[in-house]
């Protein structure tokens, strides 16, 4: 049969997230979550879109701003974009409430887009699970926060994961940096043709060039940390001295400026090593101790990363952890009865704690047995006629084979205390990996 009628797809550069892959997503956030809360975070959501003016804070010489945001002109003439990144949301939100606390330390879990070439590991619109701290520029908030990244990717249990951490350095030495920078490029105008005004315009951004060509010439390149002042030298100092002293391992990567102009001092990143080619940044962050003022605020510096849960799942599949659960269900109810106490059953299952599941649409007893396995229960439930004249139910234990009789009124309990034999938390996802 042929019809006319489009099939819709997701647009270009998007993905559905559909169960069980959908479990390791809620198992992430999990963990995430509860780690941030164990640092004093608190969960913050801003909006998905903001004035356009808030994320052109980020850089209008960035890729991020001047190729690939997202933006448009709503039915009232504002002009909007879609957040292609955490950061500047939660700062405009900081500048706006002014809270109190110092730094104040917020934790969150959004969308992204941005108007990318998709590949593996590279989308339109990602996610990201990302932390921001404002209103410090102890270095100590600094090796919390890496250490809160740090950990959350070990409880995980991923194991190759490396850590390179620069400074960006204060605006002094930042400034000499950008000269001596810009006269090294302006050596080099011939190779960077049309880029020159960028260069003029931010002689940093040409450092995250991907172009192939100009490697060579971006590895010769006068290095940041030979310019950091004394006091740019003694806060990294710190902050290297503070990750050593809690045993976190980093490399220094004095190429690394990350993306962004906001950056100031300490900038990181993690890359996942099972993780193929330019696709390895984890998740990356580091100082913005700026942007409150640039976007009309207090002086109030900062710190925060972001971490993409797609490339992290990607990571997990290339070091096998964190597996796709395979059971949706403790216990499955098999129903030759029909008469309803299949419903009054599961309810009771479910107010006990317990995942149950039943089919519907059958009353072929051998279809309701397959569908039990299909959902990888543990055990089954069987209601049938002659049990039911004797009030009780058979209880078949999925793995081993193993059936008897359990009276109907205990059911729920003997389920309940079996299953919590098995795995502590009936309600927890089954995965591998440790907990932190
Ligand atoms: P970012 O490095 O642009 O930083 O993004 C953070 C992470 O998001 C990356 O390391 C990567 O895992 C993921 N990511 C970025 N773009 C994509 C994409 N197109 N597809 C899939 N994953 C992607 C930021 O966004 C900063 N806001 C981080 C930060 C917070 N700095 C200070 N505070």
């Amino acid at each position: 049969m042929t019809t006319d009628r489009a099939v819709f797809r997701a647009p270009k550069g998007t993905r559905d997230v559909l169960p069980p892959e959908s479990g390791r997503w809620q198992e992430v956030v999990t963990r995430f979550a509860d780690r941030a809360a164990r640092f004093g975070y608190g969960m913050i959501m801003t909006p998905i879109f903001e004035h356009y003016e808030v994320f052109a804070r980020i850089g209008t010489t960035t890729d991020v701003v001047s190729k690939e945001m997202y933006d448009f002109v709503d039915k009232g003439e504002r002009r909007l974009a879609l957040r292609p990144e955490g950061t500047a949301g939660v700062v405009r939100s900081y500048v706006e409430h002014r809270p109190v606390a110092t730094p104040w330390k917020t934790w969150y879990v959004a969308p992204n887009f941005r108007y990318e070439r998709p590949q593996e590991g590279r989308y339109r619109q990602h996610w990201q699970l990302g932390a921001e701290a404002i209103g410090s520029d102890d270095t100590d908030v600094d090796v919390e926060m890496i250490d809160l990244l740090a950990g959350f990717y070990r409880s995980l249990g991923l194991q190759h994961v490396k850590l390179c951490i620069n400074s960006m350095g204060d605006p002094a030495s930042r400034a000499a940096y950008r000269d001596v920078l810009l006269n090294y490029w302006r050596d080099h105008r011939e190779l960077l043709a049309g880029e020159m005004e960028r260069a003029e315009a931010n002689p940093l951004r040409i450092l995250d060039s991907k172009t192939p060509a100009w490697q060579p010439m971006i590895d010769a390149a006068p290095q940041l940390g030979d310019y950091l002042n004394e006091e740019s030298t003694e806060q990294f100092a710190s902050v290297r001295r503070g990750l050593t002293a809690i045993g976190i391992d980093y490399e220094i990567a004095p190429r690394l400026v990350r993306g962004f102009d906001y950056y100031t001092a300490t900038v990181f990143e993690f890359q996942g090593m099972a993780l193929g080619g330019a696709q390895n940044a984890l998740g990356g962050g580091g100082r913005y101790d700026r942007l409150s003022e640039e976007m009309g605020g207090p002086p109030a510096p900062a710190i925060g990363f972001g971490s993409g849960i797609e490339r992290l799942l990607l990571a997990c599949d290339a070091e096998a952890v964190i597996p796709v659960a395979t059971s949706r269900a403790d216990v499955f109810v098999v129903d030759a009865l029909d008469n309803g106490d299949a419903a009054v059953l599961l309810h009771e299952l479910r107010e006990a704690g317990l995942r149950a599941d039943r089919s519907f649409g059958t009353r072929a007893v051998k279809k309701q047995w397959a569908a039990a396995n299909k959902a990888g229960a543990r055990f089954a439930i069987m209601l049938a006629e002659r049990e039911a004249a004797a009030g009780v139910v058979a209880i078949k234990d999925l793995a081993s084979g193993e059936q008897r009789e359990v009276a109907r009124g205990d059911i729920a309990n003997v389920v309940h205390t079996q299953i919590n034999a098995i795995q502590p938390t009936a309600t927890t996802l089954s995965t591998k990996g440790t907990s932190s």
